[in-house]
């Protein structure tokens, strides 16, 4: 079922979020494969909050707190699953903020993305960008973990959280509220650029090749890499003189050649200076079975770091 929030789903996820925070809430979301790993071998219901808000395990009525249960029902956050109610949302930490996103699976075109590649897009921003009281534009920002965790770590003063999917503006404004930070989320998808410039621009775009068209994978044509590039390219424009642009995505690795650092390395100018370093050397390793990538050796995860202009 897709999570269509009503009037009061507003009120009713500021309210769960302050409670989760106040009961010192915490889960790490891993990769979907150990995510599914883990489900097959807990086959039951939930039994704590971290079962029905980290790993999305059906639970009973009877099992949660009657006002805990109200509010999931008047938020519309939970579904009938046989004589179980299913969450429709998941709840994760990061640096000690919680963000919600959508529950695992993350089937529709229009998922909150949150996992692994978000804790590595977080520390990444935390190694690179120095403190500041700037303002700070997160491309694609899903939750708006990377624009959130910058400013709550006193690398710009206030986040503009941008990206297409409603959805995901939606939980990124609650999730800034709940941080309490200076936080405003635009829906763009930066055919037009915004009228303005900002002191960096962090991106974690989708570079995955995706036949079911996710909004949060699919990267687009040459095997996932073009939107990367055309965000990172657009960026050269949003980032104000001395700002810089951070890049965290994963890229195709073909002979040797990381395929995303060499695209921009011929189509950024030479007025501007980048440092592209690996992450991790192998992501996604399982992709690899599918035809479009047969002359990829591997998927590396990139930090991307551009300056100048
Ligand atoms: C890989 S997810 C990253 C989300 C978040 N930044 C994170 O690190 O967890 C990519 C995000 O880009 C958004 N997106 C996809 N196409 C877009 C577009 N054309 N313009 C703006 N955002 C887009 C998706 O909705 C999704 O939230």
């Amino acid at each position: 079922m897709e999570l269509r929030p009503p009037a009061a789903a507003d009120q009713v996820l500021a309210e769960l979020l302050d409670r989760l925070v106040a009961l010192d809430y915490n889960f790490v979301t891993p990769t979907p494969a150990t995510h599914q790993r883990y489900l097959q071998r807990n086959r039951r219901r939930a039994r704590s909050l971290r079962d029905i808000f980290g790993w999305s395990l059906p639970f009973s009525p009877a099992d949660i707190d009657a006002d805990l249960l109200a509010l999931l029902e008047r938020g519309a956050f939970i579904e009938p699953q046989g004589h179980w109610l299913r969450p429709l949302i998941r709840v994760s930490s990061l640096g000690g903020a919680l963000f919600v996103h959508s529950a695992f699976p993350t089937l529709e075109r229009d998922a909150v993305f949150f996992g692994p590649d978000t804790y590595r897009f977080a520390a990444f921003i935390m190694r690179e960008l120095p403190a500041s009281d700037g303002h700070i534009l997160d491309i694609g920002a899903g939750s708006g973990a990377g624009g959130i965790s910058a400013v709550r770590a006193g690398k710009a003063a206030r986040a503009t959280l941008l990206d297409i999917n409603a959805r995901a503006l939606w939980m990124a404004g609650h999730n800034a509220r709940a941080a309490n930070i200076a936080a405003e989320t635009t829906m763009a998808d930066l055919t037009a650029l915004p009228d303005q410039t900002y002191d960096a621009v962090v991106m974690n775009p989708p570079y995955m090749v995706d036949g079911e068209h996710r909004q949060y994978r699919d990267g687009g044509e040459d095997r996932g890499l073009d939107l990367a590039v055309s965000w990172t390219l657009a960026a050269t424009h949003l980032v104000k003189p001395g700002g810089q642009i951070l890049v965290y995505c994963g890229s195709p690795v073909v002979e040797g050649e990381v395929l995303l650092a060499a695209r921009l390395m011929g189509e950024l100018g030479p007025e501007w200076r980048m440092e592209a370093s690996e992450i991790d050397p192998d992501i996604f390793g399982e992709e690899l079975d599918r035809e479009e990538y047969r002359d990829v050796e591997r998927i590396a995860a990139l930090g991307i770091r551009i300056e100048g202009g």
